[in-house]
C-alpha cells in the first residue's frame, strides 16, 4: 500500500575499514611518487587494505550489518531487503549481497548488488528509500562496499595511490516525522565510459592470458578529464539540490561529500557556500573507498549527527553516475 507522508529514516549506521593500513611512504617504495605530491594533489595519507586468502568484499560487509543489527537491536532475520553497492563483487555472479545474506544469517532477506562506482551508495540509499515509502518493507539494508585493492594496478602511480578498501552501511525503516531520505538527484551519462572504466573480464572482453598481460583487469582512468567532470558534476547537482528544496548553505548542517579528490571535495562545498567545518573529510584515512566512502563519513561523524539535521550527501563516479542526497538526520 502506497502511504505518500512515509519516508525512510536512517536508524543505525555501521562500518568497517580493515586494519592494515598503506601509507604514502609505503607507496615511495613501490612507485615513483611522494608523499608531498600525494597530499598535495588528492589529500590522502593512508588508505586501509584487506589482506588474508579468501578475503572478499562480502566479509567487509559482515560487520557492518552486526553492527547496525547490535545497535538497533534486531535480529538479522529482521532485515527485509539488503542492496550492496559495490564494483568489486566477490564473484561476478552471485551478487555479493547474496552471499552477505547468508553470512549473517539474513534469512528473510532478498537483494541484490548495485554497480554505479562512486555514486552506489545513493543509488542505493535512493532505491532502498523507496521501498520502505512504498509501505511494502520495513527493514532496508543499504551498503557501500569496495574491495579496491583487487583491482588496483599497484604499479601505476596514477592510480595505487588514491584508492583504498573499506565499507559502510545503514538501516532505513519506516518514519512518520518527516525524518529521513527526503529528495535526490541522480544522473547517469554513458559516454563517460571511455575515461574510467575496466576493460576486460566482461562480456565485453572475456578474459584470456592477453587481457591478464595486457593488465585489463585493473582500473583504467584518464584521471585529469574526470577530474574536470567531477568537479562540475558533484558541484552542479549539489548547487541544484539545494535550490530545489529552497535551502541554502546556511540550513545544511554537513555535507557527506564522496572522498576523491580533497580539491573535488573543496570545490563542492564552495559551491554550496559551506565552511570546512561543515564538511566531512576522511580521505586523508581511507582514500578512496568507491561506494564505501559517504557510509564512511556518516559512520565517523555518527556521535555528532543531531535530529534534524539537514545532510547533503554527494557524489561523482565512473560511468560516468553521480548525484546528491537530501537526508534530514533522525539520529
Ligand atoms: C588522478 C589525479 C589525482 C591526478 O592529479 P592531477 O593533478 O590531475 O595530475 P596530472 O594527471 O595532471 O599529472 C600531473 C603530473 O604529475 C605526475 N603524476 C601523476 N601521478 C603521480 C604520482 N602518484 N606521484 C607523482 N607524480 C605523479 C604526472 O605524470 C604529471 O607529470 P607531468 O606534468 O610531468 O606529465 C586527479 O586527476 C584526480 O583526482 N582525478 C579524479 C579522480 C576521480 O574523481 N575519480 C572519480 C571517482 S573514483
Amino acid at each position: 500500500m502506497i502511504n505518500p507522508k512515509m519516508t525512510a529514516a536512517i536508524t543505525a549506521i555501521g562500518g568497517y575499514v580493515p586494519e592494515d593500513r598503506l601509507t604514502n611512504a609505503d607507496l615511495e617504495k613501490i612507485v615513483d611518487t611522494n608523499d608531498e605530491w600525494i597530499r598535495t594533489r588528492t589529500g590522502v595519507e593512508e588508505r586501509r587494505i584487506l589482506r588474508g586468502a579468501g578475503k572478499a568484499t562480502s566479509d567487509m560487509c559482515v560487520p557492518v550489518v552486526e553492527e547496525i543489527c547490535k545497535k538497533r537491536g534486531i535480529s538479522p532475520e529482521e532485515i527485509d531487503c539488503l542492496i550492496v553497492a559495490t564494483v568489486t563483487a566477490d564473484m561476478l555472479f552471485p551478487a555479493t549481497a547474496n552471499i552477505v545474506c547468508d553470512k549473517v544469517g539474513a534469512k528473510n532477506a532478498w537483494g541484490y548488488d548495485l554497480s554505479a562506482a562512486c555514486s552506489g551508495f545513493l543509488y542505493g540509499l535512493t532505491t532502498g528509500a523507496m521501498y520502505i515509502e512504498s509501505g511494502r518493507y520495513r527493514k532496508v539494508v543499504v551498503i557501500g562496499a569496495d574491495k579496491m585493492s583487487a583491482i588496483v594496478d599497484y604499479s601505476d602511480r596514477t592510480t595505487c595511490i588514491i584508492f583504498g578498501d573499506g565499507a559502510g552501511g545503514v538501516l532505513l525503516e519506516p518514519n512518520s516525522e518527516g525524518f529521513g531520505v527526503l529528495d535526490s538527484i541522480l544522473r547517469s551519462d554513458g559516454s563517460g565510459r571511455t575515461h574510467l572504466h575496466m576493460k576486460a573480464g566482461g562480456s565485453l572482453k572475456p578474459s584470456s592470458f592477453e587481457t591478464v598481460a595486457a593488465k585489463e583487469h585493473f582500473i583504467y582512468q584518464e584521471g585529469q578529464a574526470v577530474f574536470k567532470f567531477a568537479v562540475k558534476g558533484m558541484a552542479d547537482v549539489s548547487a541544484e539540490l539545494l535550490e530545489r528544496n529552497h535551502l541554502t548553505g546556511e540550513d545544511i548542517s554537513w555535507l557527506v561529500p564522496h572522498q576523491a579528490n580533497k580539491r573535488i571535495i573543496d570545490a563542492t562545498a564552495s559551491r554550496m557556500g559551506l565552511s570546512s567545518d561543515k564538511v566531512m573529510v576522511n580521505i586523508q584515512r581511507y582514500g578512496n573507498t568507491t561506494s564505501g566512502t559517504i557510509p564512511l563519513c556518516l559512520w565517523d561523524w555518527e556521535s555528532q549527527l543531531k535530529k534534524g539535521d539537514n545532510l547533503v550527501l554527494s557524489a561523482f563516479a565512473g560511468g560516468f553516475t553521480w548525484g546528491a542526497t537530501l537526508v534530514n538526520s533522525g539520529h
